[in-house]
């Protein structure tokens, strides 16, 4: 069911634990499943120059943690924000349509941790648009 991209970021997740004063943090949940994602930006000359993240979440919540924080590092502001759902669950080769909710919260974690860094730098915040692809577009059930 899963790719050996996902079996890989979900056993040996990369960036997993909290950066001393982050820059920005984003947590994120979904209510449907109570998963919780929380990413930790550090930010230099508006680089991400390192991303982690605690994930209380399922196996695809995980793997899709670890690939968004692999994928946004080294990464300026404006191309982390370009980071979707879809280009997270694409590097993770594929996931299950059931699961396409789940790397969803890793493109809302990355997002809210960088308007945090830019709510706290005195920038204006931008704003979310609604890039987000579920196979079933209003279908947020878990399923464990
Ligand atoms: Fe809740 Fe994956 S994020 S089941």
């Amino acid at each position: 069911m899963y790719s050996d991209t996902v079996m890989d970021h979900f056993k040996n997740p990369r960036n997993v634990g909290e950066i001393e004063n982050p820059d920005g943090v984003g947590e994120v949940g979904n209510p449907v499943c109570g998963d919780i994602m929380k990413i930790f930006i550090k930010v230099t000359n508006n680089i991400i120059v390192d991303a982690k993240f605690k994930t209380f979440g399922c196996g695809a919540a995980i793997a899709s943690s670890s690939m968004a924080t692999e994928l946004v590092r080294g990464k300026t502001l404006e191309d982390a924000w370009q980071l979707s759902n879809k280009a997270v669950a694409e590097a993770l080769e594929g996931l299950p349509p059931i699961k396409m909710h789940c790397s969803v919260l890793a493109e809302e974690g990355i997002h809210k941790a960088i308007n945090d860094y830019r709510k706290k730098n005195g920038l204006p915040l931008w704003e979310e648009k609604k890039t987000h692809s579920h196979d079933h577009a209003e279908d947020l059930t878990c399923e464990h």
